[in-house]
C-alpha cells in the first residue's frame, strides 16, 4: 500500500485530567473511507478535532502526506485541505443557501464581493452533489435532513483533501442518505480521502474501507471493511462487562401497581410511526434507538412540545389531550430536555432563581414570591440532590456540568411530577455525577413515579431500565424485559434494526 495522506501517531489527550484518548494511531489511505466507530464519549470527536486543529494534543504525531503538521486553529487545516462537517451544524439560519456556503471565503470581485459567480458556482457546486435547493433559499426554511447536506456542500466549496463527516446521516432521511453516499463515491473517485464516524453499522459496512474502533480512549482494532461483520464490530466496541460502571439495581417492588402512562399508535409526522407501549407506576422504561429513531420526538410530543398527529395517550387511566406544555405539566409531566444549555436552565441566573422559574405556582404568595420559601427549596435542593455549589446564589454557568444537570433534575422533581420524561440525562458528565444522577431516578421510581428514559449511553439503560423499548425509523420494533436487558450487546443489536 502507498504512503497514507494521513498519520496520526500516539495521540493523547485529556481534559481536565481526564483521559480521553490513549496512545490512540490512525492511519488514513488516500481515496479510501475509513470509517471509526465506538460507544458515545470513545473519543472519536475529540480525535478528529485535534486532527483538524480544533483541540491541541497533549502529545504524539499528525503527519499529512508524509510531513508532520501541527495545526493550531481550524483555519490553519481547511487552508492544507482539512474539513470536518461537525457533529454540532454551524450553518447560520438566517443566512442563504449561498451565503452559507461561502461564509468566510467569499469570491471577490475587485473589492466587492462577486455575488453573481458565488450563485453561479455554488448552483454547480450543488447540481454536481445532486442537491436539489434554490441557493437563495433562507436555511431557516429547509430541514436538518438538507442543512446538514449544505454543511457538506460548504466544505467542498474549496480544495478538499481530507474530509470528516462526524456522524453525518443522524439526521438523514433514507433518500438523503443515499444521496450522501452518492456524494461519498463521487469525492472517493476524485482521490478526497475520508474520515467516516458512525453508529450505524449497516452504512458502514456499505460505504467504508477500513473500520477503526475506539472504546474509551483506547484503539481497538483497525480492519478491513470486508472482514468485518456488524456482530463483529459490536463485539470490538463492548468492553469487558465488568468494566461497565453502572449495575441494575433491583427496586422494592410497588404493591399493585397500576398503569402510569399508556400510549396508543403514537404518530409525530413521519418521525414517530404507530408507536405504542405503556409505563407502570414505579417503572422505568428506556427508549432505545439510533439518532433520528423517533426517541426524542416520542418525549417531546408526550410533553406537549410537538404535535400528536394520531394515537391515544392515557394517563392513569384516563385518556388525556396533551395540547401544549401547560397540559403536560397540569397532567403531572416533566421534561429533562437533552440541550440542557439551551432548553433546561438559564446559565446567566443563580441556582435560585432557575428553581424559582419551575417553582413559581409552589412559592407565589398573594402574587408576591415567598422569598423565604424558595430559599428553603433550594437549600433542600443542594441538600437532596448533592449538587456541589458554595451557595444558591452562586450562577449556574459557574457549577459543573454534572451539577447543572442535578439543578434541572431537582428542578423538575420539586414540582411532584408522577411522570418524569429524560432525554440524555447525564450527556457530557463526568461518571461520578453519572452514578448520582442514576441514583436519584432510581429512587424518584421507587416511590411509585414512572420514568421515560432516552439515552445513547446503552450501559445507562442497562443499569436503570425495568424495560426497553427498541425503535428503529420511527417505528418500536422490539420491547425487551428485563430478563432479556442481559448486556449491552443486546440493545446495541437490537438498535441497529
Ligand atoms: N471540550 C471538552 N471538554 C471536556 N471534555 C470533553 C470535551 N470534549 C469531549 N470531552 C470528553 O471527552 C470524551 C470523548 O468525547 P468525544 O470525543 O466527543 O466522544 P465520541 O465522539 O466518541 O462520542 C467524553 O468523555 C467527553 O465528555
Ligand atoms: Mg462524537
Amino acid at each position: 500500500m502507498s504512503e497514507p495522506v494521513l498519520q496520526m501517531r500516539n495521540i493523547v489527550k485529556s481534559f481536565y485530567g481526564n483521559n480521553v484518548l490513549d496512545n490512540v494511531t490512525f492511519d488514513l489511505q488516500k481515496g479510501h473511507v475509513h470509517a471509526i466507530v465506538g460507544g458515545n464519549g470513545a473519543g472519536k470527536s475529540t480525535l478528529m478535532k485535534i486532527l483538524t486543529g480544533v483541540y491541541v494534543k497533549d502529545s504524539g504525531e499528525i503527519r499529512v502526506d508524509g510531513k508532520i503538521v501541527d495545526f493550531s486553529g481550524y483555519a490553519m487545516a481547511t487552508a492544507a485541505g482539512i474539513r470536518m462537517i461537525f457533529q454540532e451544524l454551524s450553518v447560520v439560519p438566517t443566512l442563504t443557501v449561498v451565503e452559507n456556503i461561502y461564509l468566510n471565503h467569499e469570491e471577490r470581485k475587485g473589492f466587492f464581493n462577486d455575488d453573481r459567480r458565488m450563485r453561479e458556482d455554488a448552483k454547480k457546486l450543488l447540481d454536481r452533489l445532486g442537491i436539489d435547493v434554490a441557493v437563495n433559499e433562507k436555511i431557516a426554511n429547509l430541514s436538518v435532513g438538507y442543512c446538514q447536506l449544505i454543511e457538506i456542500a460548504k466544505a467542498l466549496s474549496e480544495k478538499v483533501k481530507i474530509l470528516v463527516m462526524d456522524e453525518p446521516t443522524a439526521s438523514l432521511s433514507d433518500t438523503e442518505v443515499k444521496r450522501l453516499f452518492d456524494i461519498v463515491r463521487t469525492l472517493k473517485s476524485e482521490g478526497v480521502s475520508i474520515v467516516y464516524i458512525s453508529h450505524r453499522m449497516n452504512e458502514i459496512l456499505e460505504i467504508a474501507d477500513e473500520v477503526t474502533v475506539l472504546r474509551d480512549g483506547k484503539h481497538v482494532i483497525t480492519e478491513d471493511a470486508k472482514n468485518l461483520t456488524i456482530a463483529g464490530i459490536i463485539n470490538y466496541m463492548l468492553g469487558d462487562a465488568e468494566r461497565n460502571a453502572f449495575e441494575y439495581h433491583e427496586r422494592p417492588k410497588i404493591r399493585n401497581p397500576g398503569v402510569m402512562i399508556d400510549v396508543n399508535g403514537l404518530c409525530v409526522e413521519n418521525l414517530v410511526r404507530d408507536v405504542s407501549f405503556h409505563v407502570n407506576e414505579g417503572e422505568i422504561v428506556g427508549l432505545a434507538g439510533l439518532m433520528g429513531s423517533g426517541r426524542t420526538e416520542i418525549l417531546e410530543s408526550l410533553f406537549g412540545i410537538r404535535k400528536i398527529h394520531k394515537g391515544q395517550i392515557v394517563i392513569q387511566g384516563k385518556p388525556v389531550e396533551i395540547k401544549n406544555t401547560q397540559t403536560a405539566i397540569h397532567t403531572g409531566i416533566a421534561l429533562v430536555p437533552e440541550n440542557r444549555r439551551r432548553e433546561g436552565l438559564v446559565l446567566r441566573h443563580s441556582l435560585k432563581d432557575n428553581l424559582l422559574l419551575a417553582l413559581f405556582n409552589q412559592v407565589k404568595k398573594n402574587m408576591v414570591i415567598d422569598s423565604h420559601k424558595i430559599r428553603k427549596i433550594s437549600e433542600e435542593s443542594i441538600r437532596d440532590f448533592n449538587i456541589k455549589t458554595n451557595s444558591i446564589d452562586t450562577l449556574i454557568s459557574n457549577l459543573s456540568g454534572g451539577n447543572q444537570q442535578k439543578v434541572v433534575i431537582a428542578k423538575w422533581l420539586k414540582n411532584n411530577p408522577k411522570l418524569l420524561l429524560l432525554d440524555e440525562p447525564t450527556a457530557g458528565i463526568d461518571i461520578g455525577a453519572k452514578g448520582e444522577i442514576i441514583k436519584i431516578i432510581e429512587d424518584y421510581a421507587g416511590r411509585g413515579n414512572s420514568v421515560i428514559v432516552v439515552s445513547s449511553e446503552i450501559s445507562e439503560l442497562v443499569a436503570m431500565c425495568d424495560r426497553i423499548v427498541v425503535l428503529v425509523n420511527g417505528r418500536k420494533t422490539k420491547e425487551l424485559t428485563r430478563n432479556e436487558i442481559k448486556n449491552e450487546g443486546v440493545i446495541q443489536h437490537a438498535i441497529q434494526g
